[in-house]
């Protein structure tokens, strides 16, 4: 089966080429190379030994995109093109709704055309803002995104529920995403962030790796077991095989207007501050950092309740934080070194 992976050249979709190989699909790739580039591709071919088709098209591009599903029949498609950065949403909210809307919208209509029925569509945690319970479930009520970037990913949800029931024939899964980090054990992928990271796993990496001087925690006087938020740090490989697991659910799906969101995360909450310390201990090394004020926006502490993804799709989170900070430190080493 022949799997579009829209922005396969990115962080999560890389990891999610890799393993849709190894499930015995067929990806292809196309990514604007926005946030990206091609020694992503070199990274996958040295991963599993084969290229993996890829056209540099912006999925805006309406009329190629048709061009492109005029030539690859497709079997599915995988949507992670989207801008994603939390900050930059709020200084430029307009390119934001513009890209991650459009495309969605034109992915949609050409996939009606060529009838094309599974979608899996990257979403997040964001829509959940700071939940009023925890650990979240999918039945959570979504509050009103703190960014632009989260907004688009609640809206684009909506988008795709009411085109399903529409009946035109597509089924469609949405995964929340919590906080992917790490990755691939080969360093061979990973995550590239564009300039001064804003995640924290990234911009900690580059202060271990003596890019950056010191990292900054934002806030310790949170209502948390040691004052600093708390979230639920996710391998990008077992997020990557989660959306392997979701085109398997939906060839099993016997109903036509199938629409529905899973939460994928560990299912387990950690502090900003135990994952330092677990990057120190596993790796075996000292982190330079302080204590700042508060981030604006940040939420105090989301964990996903992750039931419903492990019985529905019998995916459950394989690696541990530690497997994650240990991955993450190999790729920060050796991006260090190429530099
Ligand atoms: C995690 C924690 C910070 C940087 C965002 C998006 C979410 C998803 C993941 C795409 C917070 C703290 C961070 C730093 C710090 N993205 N931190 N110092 O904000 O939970 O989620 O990225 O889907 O949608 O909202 O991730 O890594 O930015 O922050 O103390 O230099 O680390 O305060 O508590 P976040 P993050």
């Amino acid at each position: 089966m022949k799997i579009l992976v829209t922005g396969g050249a990115g962080f999560i979709g890389s990891h999610t080429v890799v393993e849709l190989h190894n499930a015995g699909y067929t990806p292809v790739i196309i990514d604007n190379l926005y946030n990206s580039n091609r020694e992503v591709l070199a990274g996958i071919y040295n991963i599993i030994g084969k290229e993996v088709p890829f056209y540099e098209i912006d999925c805006n591009d309406e009329r190629a995109v048709r061009d492109l599903f005029e030539k690859e029949k497709f079997d599915g498609v995988i949507h992670f093109a989207a801008y994603k950065a939390v900050g930059e949403s709020v200084e430029k909210p307009l390119a934001y709704y513009e890209n991650n809307l459009m495309s969605l919208i034109v992915l949609l209509k050409v996939m009606r055309d060529y009838q094309v029925n599974k979608f899996v569509f990257s979403s997040s945690c964001t829509v959940y803002g700071q939940p009023n319970e925890l650990p979240v479930t999918e039945d959570t009520p979504r509050q009103p995104a703190a960014s632009p970037y989260g907004n688009t990913k609640a809206i684009s949800e909506d988008i795709i529920r009411d085109h399903v029931i529409s009946k035109p024939g597509i089924k469609a899964i949405a995964l929340r995403y919590f906080n992917p980090i790490g990755a691939h054990s080969s360093a061979e992928i990973g995550e590239l962030p564009n300039g001064v990271p804003s995640n924290l796993v990234p911009y900690l990496t580059q202060v271990a790796a003596g890019l950056r001087k010191s990292l900054t925690v934002f806030g310790e006087d949170y209502d948390t077991p040691d004052g600093t938020c708390v979230r639920d740090f996710i391998h990008v490989v077992d997020l990557a095989i989660a959306h392997v697991k979701a085109i398997e659910l939906l060839n099993e799906q016997t109903i036509s207007d199938y629409y529905d969101v899973f939460n994928v995360g560990t299912g387990q909450g950690h502090t900003v501050l135990e994952l330092i310390k677990t990057f120190e201990e596993v790796n075996n090394l000292k982190l330079n950092y302080n204590i700042g004020p508060r981030r604006p926006g940040d939420v105090e502490k989301i964990y996903a309740q992750s039931d419903k993804v492990n019985n529905v799709m019998k995916w459950h989170a394989e690696k541990s934080l530690a497997d994650a900070l240990k991955d993450a430190w190999r790729w920060q080493e050796k991006i260090t070194k190429s530099v």
